[in-house]
């Protein structure tokens, strides 16, 4: 499919941006990925409201209005009809031709969208659950801002997958904040939890909908810090983002969590989801 670019519509292969751009040079640009259900883009406004707190806090605001963006963005998902999809976009500061750290007074910045297919929910892991390791979060204190600078994300998401994990859960300060691309959640006697908001961690778009779904089926819930030693000791372990949708964790550093199988509480929540989706 086409890709967007600064106002156009291209080939992914007539897209070119300056290599001085500073989401190239710097990593210095934000972004948000939306699912697509059936011709749906799922809870775009969360993500455009989400895009302009990121932008805020990076001294940027959001040159397109809703609408604009969701022109654009229905435009591109258009050209897959009837397929499940996950859309991408990116804005980054754009480029005044030299490299300087200091943020300039003058600039364009650069936006980009594309779309590609995607499957959801990936069946196996839907069913099985996935593998997870706890690894040190050694990312910086602005988790918050859905940043394009994600080289801490990707180290410790191939560790996790260098011990045959798919997720790396991270520990900081003795506690559990997020994945490495999702958020959790763990369930003790019936209880679902899940940390606060904070600059820790990515206010997940899934993660409220999730406390949203609970709110409304009446299953108790809580947002409070979960230790180290809740997340070893918990009945169940799910992880939430826009491309895995919610999935059990069912191994935690080689250790069974709870009975090994994705737990009862998930599939209620599962199914919810699921409900909620169509
Ligand atoms: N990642 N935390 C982190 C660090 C993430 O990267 C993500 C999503 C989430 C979940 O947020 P949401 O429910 O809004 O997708 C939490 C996306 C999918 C990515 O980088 O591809």
């Amino acid at each position: 499919p086409d890709i967007y670019l600064n106002g156009q519509f291209l080939r992914p292969e007539e897209g070119k941006i300056s290599v001085m751009d500073r989401g190239f040079l710097f990593g210095d640009g934000v972004y948000e990925v939306i699912p697509c259900y059936a011709g749906r883009l799922f809870r775009l406004e969360h993500h455009l409201q989400r895009l302009d707190s990121s932008l805020h806090a990076i001294h940027m605001t959001n040159p397109l209005s809703t609408a604009e963006w969701q022109a654009i963005l229905q435009r591109l998902i258009q050209q897959l009809p009837g397929t499940d999809q996950s859309v991408y976009l990116q804005i980054t500061r754009g480029s005044t031709g030299k490299r300087d750290h200091a943020i300039p007074k003058e600039i364009q910045p650069t936006l980009f969208a594309m779309t590609q297919p995607a499957i959801y929910p990936d069946e196996a892991s839907l069913t099985n659950g996935v593998k997870a390791i706890t690894l040190q979060d050694n990312r910086w204190h602005r988790c918050n801002i859905k940043a394009i600078t994600l080289l801490a994300n990707v180290l410790l998401r191939s560790e996790a997958m260098d011990h045959g994990a798919s997720e790396a859960i991270l520990i900081r300060d003795g506690q559990a904040v997020e994945g490495a691309t999702s958020n959790i959640f763990i369930v003790k006697k019936q209880r679902i939890i899940t940390p606060p908001k904070s600059e820790h961690l990515l206010p997940g778009i899934t993660r409220d909908l999730v406390l949203e779904l609970a709110g409304q089926q009446g299953m108790p819930f809580e947002e409070s810090a979960i230790s180290e030693q809740a997340l070893n000791e918990a009945d169940e372990i799910w992880l939430t983002s826009s491309s895995k949708e919610v999935m059990a964790v069912v191994e935690l550093n080689g250790q069974r969590v709870g009975n090994g199988k994705p737990g009862p509480i998930y599939s209620q929540i599962a199914n919810h989801y699921q409900a909620y989706k169509n």
